[in-house]
């Protein structure tokens, strides 16, 4: 009994941890099936124009499209230096995340047409486009999402994500006069 304990304890740590590697290498799959390209994928051809709505427009007019020219300034480093970082504001991951992807910028979820310059961008709220940017993906919106899209469902909560008091320069986020200020729906069919 005792001798046959001895060999089923290291076999079932050896299963365990095979378990564990297989699922973590599905995670990683799954996350690196989705890259993020840059705007001019999502605009170059597509999202502009006042057929589609004018997102491209509507984008380049807004803050968001600063927000990563916004972190270039002697303001932003002063803040980035009390908040402790040894580094430029542009080169602070804690700037960085609301300043342009909402999250770390992980340089294997990029493409080489990813432009961190342009700041908060379509895919910041959309989701990484590599696939779900295909003309045969896109014109089906389930495909899309199954395939990367973001809608968020429920706007306000989303913009909060970045719009909150961890933000140096929060003031109270006002959803409605904000969404008026960035709105850019596709047209009636
Ligand atoms: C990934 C983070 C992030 C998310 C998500 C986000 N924002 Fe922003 N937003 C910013 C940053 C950063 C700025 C400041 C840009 C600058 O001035 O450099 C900003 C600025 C703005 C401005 C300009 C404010 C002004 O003073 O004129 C508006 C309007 C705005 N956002 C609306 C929204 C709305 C509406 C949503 C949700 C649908 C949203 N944002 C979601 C990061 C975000
Ligand atoms: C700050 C976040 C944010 C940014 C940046 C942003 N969007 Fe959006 N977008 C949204 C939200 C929120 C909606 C509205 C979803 C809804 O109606 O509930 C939306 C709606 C849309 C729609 C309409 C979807 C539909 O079914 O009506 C399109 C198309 C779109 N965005 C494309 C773009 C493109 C292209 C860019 C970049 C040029 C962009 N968006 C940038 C948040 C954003
Ligand atoms: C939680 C998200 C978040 C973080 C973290 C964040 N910011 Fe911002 N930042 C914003 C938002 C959103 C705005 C728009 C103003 C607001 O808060 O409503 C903004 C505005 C700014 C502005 C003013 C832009 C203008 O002209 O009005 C500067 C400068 C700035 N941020 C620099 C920084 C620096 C530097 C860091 C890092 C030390 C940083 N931010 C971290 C979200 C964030």
């Amino acid at each position: 009994m005792k001798s046959k304990m001895k060999i089923q304890l290291p076999v079932i740590l050896l299963l365990g941890f095979f378990v564990f590697a297989a699922s973590q290498f599905q995670t990683d799959a799954g996350a690196g099936d989705f890259k993020y390209v840059g705007v001019d994928k999502c605009a170059g051809a597509c999202h502009k124009g006042e057929s589609k709505g004018n997102q491209l427009e509507i984008w380049k007019d807004s803050k968001h499209a600063q927000a990563y020219n916004t972190l270039l300034s002697a303001v932003s480093d002063s803040i980035a230096k009390a908040w402790g970082s040894g580094t430029s504001a542009a080169e602070t991951p804690q700037c960085l995340k609301c300043h342009v992807l909402g999250k770390d910028i992980v340089e294997s979820e990029l493409t080489e047409t990813f432009d961190k310059t342009q700041g908060v961008q379509c895919e910041t709220c959309h989701g990484a486009g590599s696939e779900y940017k295909k003309l045969s993906i896109m014109k089906d919106k389930n495909a899309a999402i199954e395939n990367g899209l973001i809608i968020p469902p429920d706007n306000e909560a989303f913009c909060k994500g970045c719009h909150n008091s961890e933000s140096p320069f929060y003031k109270e986020f006002n959803y409605e006069e904000n969404w008026a200020k960035i709105k850019h729906p596709a047209p009636e069919k």
